[in-house]
């Protein structure tokens, strides 16, 4: 029997409640389809962080090396700030494993109440790059607390991180409806994004079978809004696809279904899964927070691990859970826990 050696890290506040509930799902998966999952736990988190002065051991990534996949709750502790979460340990995950792509699959699932009136039947997967972009290290701040006081930032683009996001996003389109859309602002920030405008249409050129276009990163926010069934993939930048993906999942109705795969598509490291929400410390211990948005990254895992049919499955499974079961979480405007949903996905599934 295969069996996949998973690092869990549930981290801080309800990423502590929701990763139990990803491995009941993954379990029942692995007895129904043959395959095995063994897991680790770490405590790495802020609360670590509080206590220790670092969010993980400084061989955190040696440690995690020898996994198939990473789990991850989420992480973020009142008093720590949130850029020490980030830079001491999901940042470093990624850009050390070069998972450079981040992938986050949106949907407005029957029987879920979303904010707008033309969202129904919303299906988007958004491809975000992860590892360069506008999230960078280049820059400094000088004259601290004088009226001179000035910061600068960096961005990094180069022409192998645009190509092979876009790569990965062609690839996407092509399983998909053969539709992509690239966000930019070419007529706003005139270096790096007239440089990923190239890029893009250089790849996309290649791949005429893929209709595709190219749209200001305002416009398609606010078409985004009015009419989400008209997109189908979007690859963005790392700080443009990072909003648009939790303005989609705003759009799906709550963001506590939403999932994210950090991955490495090469597989020379272990890839990442994650709800998209945070640690919401407003509910945390209150044991009612939504465990699909993890339960859904789970899943993906099982994809990129090879298990296709059960990772529809768990989605097939979330859809028809939502579509009709009145057993959902407060978010949802229901009034069950989170072992109360997961009992009934369970029993769904
Ligand atoms: N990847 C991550 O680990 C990650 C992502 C985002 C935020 N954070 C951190 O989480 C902390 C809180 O951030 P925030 O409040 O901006 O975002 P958040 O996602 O934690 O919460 C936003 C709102 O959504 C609700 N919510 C989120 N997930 C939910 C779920 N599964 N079920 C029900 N309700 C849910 C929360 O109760 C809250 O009202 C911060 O420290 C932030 O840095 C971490």
């Amino acid at each position: 029997m295969t069996t996949h050696r998973i690092a869990l890290i549930p981290g801080d506040g309800i990423g502590t409640e929701v990763l139990p509930p990803a491995c009941a799902v993954l379990d029942a998966m692995g007895k129904r389809h043959g395959f095995r999952l063994e897991y680790q736990q770490f405590d790495w988190s802020c609360e670590r962080y509080a206590a220790t002065g670092s969010m993980m051991p400084a061989d955190g990534l040696s440690q995690l090396a020898q996994f198939d996949s990473i789990l991850l709750g989420a992480v973020g502790y009142p008093g720590v700030a949130d850029d020490v979460s980030l830079w001491g340990l999901l940042i470093p995950i990624r850009r050390g494993f070069d998972q450079y792509i981040n992938l986050r699959p949106i949907r407005v699932f029957e029987g879920v109440p979303g904010p707008l009136r033309e969202a129904e039947g919303t299906d988007i997967v958004i491809v975000r790059e992860n590892v360069e972009g506008e999230y960078s290290e280049i820059g400094g701040r000088m004259g601290r607390g004088t009226p001179e006081e000035m910061a600068i930032q960096q961005s990094v683009f180069t022409r192998r991180g645009i190509t092979r996001v876009v790569d990965y996003a062609l690839d996407v389109a092509e399983e998909r409806g053969k539709n992509l859309c690239s966000a930019t602002k070419s007529n706003g920030i005139i270096h790096t994004m007239p440089f990923w405008d190239e890029v893009v249409a250089q790849r996309c050129e290649e791949r005429p079978a893929i209709t595709w276009g190219s749209e200001h990163i305002d416009a398609l926010a606010a078409k985004l809004v009015l009419n989400p069934r008209r997109y189908d993939v979007i690859v963005a930048s790392n700080l443009f696809g990072d909003i648009l993906s939790d303005l989609a999942a705003g759009v799906a109705g709550s963001i506590g279904i939403a999932p994210a795969g950090n991955i490495n598509p090469e597989r020379e490291h272990p890839s990442m899964f994650e709800p998209v929400h945070g640690s919401a410390p407003d509910i945390a211990g209150e044991g009612i927070a939504n465990p699909l948005g993890a339960i859904w990254a789970a899943a993906m895992m099982l994809e990129h691990l090879g298990h296709d049919e059960a990772a529809d499955q768990v989605v097939e499974g979330i859809g028809r859970l939502l579509a009709t079961s009145p057993v959902r979480t407060p978010d949802l405007g229901g009034s069950a826990s989170t072992q109360e949903v997961t009992r009934a996905l369970l029993e769904i599934l």
